[in-house]
């Protein structure tokens, strides 16, 4: 079969912009003021928690920030793909031109160019100033914390540290609080895999990652009670990894305060096991502890800790590895305090990440080895 030669394309020459570019332009650009005014003035609570009323010093600089790189993204965007369509329908191909019309190439606009390249640097110098700005203010704040306190995150719960604590609260139990007004330093770090602390609210978040001490500088403007989320996907559990903050006048803080070391240092170490759940109990132990620990055989079937099986019955070790009666108390206080001893090292409750009701869970599941 012959081949036919395509015909080469017939280019025609188009004039101007077309007569509807001037009254698109004005349409486009009454658009693109309509919504910088909606994104500037108008309360958008369902992109900014409590954005009429922010619950942080920095959450004024990041809304600010998120509203100039929304009205100049919406414009980008609108300006952008309107003049893709119009000049579509524009330069379309009429019904009485060849198939394989063309438009003149432009080569050479060096008006053009230099616009198209002079705005997009001027934006973004402009972005990286403000940035700037509000980054600075976050990472060095003005003044000495206050409080200094940390959160050290766990598969699947938070743990808040406070000065003058003899124990941790744990979430979803133990809330964080903090004192309104008052700048706070918060420590974050993970005693397992990366999670991020996430406070909507304050807009602020920070990654807590093992072996990494980060640092959030945070004054609560108001007093309230907020979610704290887990945004960094750490495991099967990360969607119920959740604490509550709980901001409060410094004087209610204090009293807090107050009332928690006592009731932490009363109750160090005791775990309120009734209701301890074998079965979650289970899903602890091979999450946690089945690197060191065997759940099958005998007490002497030893990985790198002794196998638990009949842990409270077997005659051959009628005692706890640190000489305890092997009661459901003992082996709690085991796992609270860990230990050190001539078989080896077992790491306490904060370096394991155990909450009270991992705890109560994890005696309920070793007594009822049997
Ligand atoms: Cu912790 Cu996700």
């Amino acid at each position: 079969m012959a081949r036919v030669a395509p015909s080469a394309p017939q280019i025609i020459a188009t004039k101007g912009i077309g007569p509807g570019f001037v009254p698109f332009t004005i349409v486009l650009t009454i658009i693109n003021v309509a919504i910088a005014l909606a994104v500037i003035y108008l309360p958008l609570n369902f992109l900014l928690p409590q954005e009429s009323n922010p619950a942080s010093d920095s959450a004024v600089g990041i809304d600010a920030l998120f509203k100039f790189m929304t009205v100049f993204g919406s414009a980008i965007t609108i300006y952008v793909s309107g003049y893709t369509a119009y000049f579509a329908w524009v330069f379309r191909r009429r019904p009485d031109e060849a198939i394989n019309t063309v438009g003149v190439p432009i080569h050479d606009a060096p008006k053009l160019e230099f616009w198209w390249t002079l705005l997009p640097t001027v934006l973004l110098v402009v972005l990286m100033a403000f940035t700037i700005v509000v980054w600075k203010q976050i990472n060095f704040p003005t003044s000495a914390a206050a409080l200094t306190m940390e959160v050290v995150a766990h598969q699947f719960n938070f743990e808040f540290r406070y000065p003058g604590l003899s124990g941790s609260l744990y979430s979803p139990q133990g809330e964080m609080h903090l004192p309104a007004g008052k700048p706070i330093k918060i420590l974050i770090s993970s005693g397992d895999v990366i999670h991020q602390f996430w406070v909507p609210e304050f807009r602020l978040k920070a990654a807590a990652v093992p072996g990494l001490v980060t640092e959030l500088n945070v004054t609560p403007t108001h007093n309230g009670r907020y979610d704290i989320v887990c945004s960094e996907y750490c495991g099967v559990n990360h969607s119920i990894m959740q604490a509550q903050l709980v901001v409060e006048p410094p004087d209610k803080f204090d009293a807090w305060l107050s009332h928690e070391r006592v009731a932490v240092a009363a109750t160090a170490g005791q775990v309120q096991l009734a209701g301890g759940d074998a079965g979650a109990g289970k899903t602890t132990f091979t999450a946690k502890c089945s690197a060191c620990h065997n759940a099958a055989g005998s007490y002497d079937q030893k990985i790198v800790g002794p196998g638990l099986n009949h842990l409270t019955d077997d005659p051959a070790h009628p005692k706890l590895v640190n000489g305890d009666d092997p009661s459901p108390e003992n082996i709690a206080m085991l796992l609270v305090k860990g230990y050190q001893g001539p078989i080896g090292v077992m790491p306490n409750r904060q370096a394991n990440g155990l909450s009270d009701a991992d705890i109560a869970n994890l005696v309920a599941y070793l007594i009822s080895l049997k």
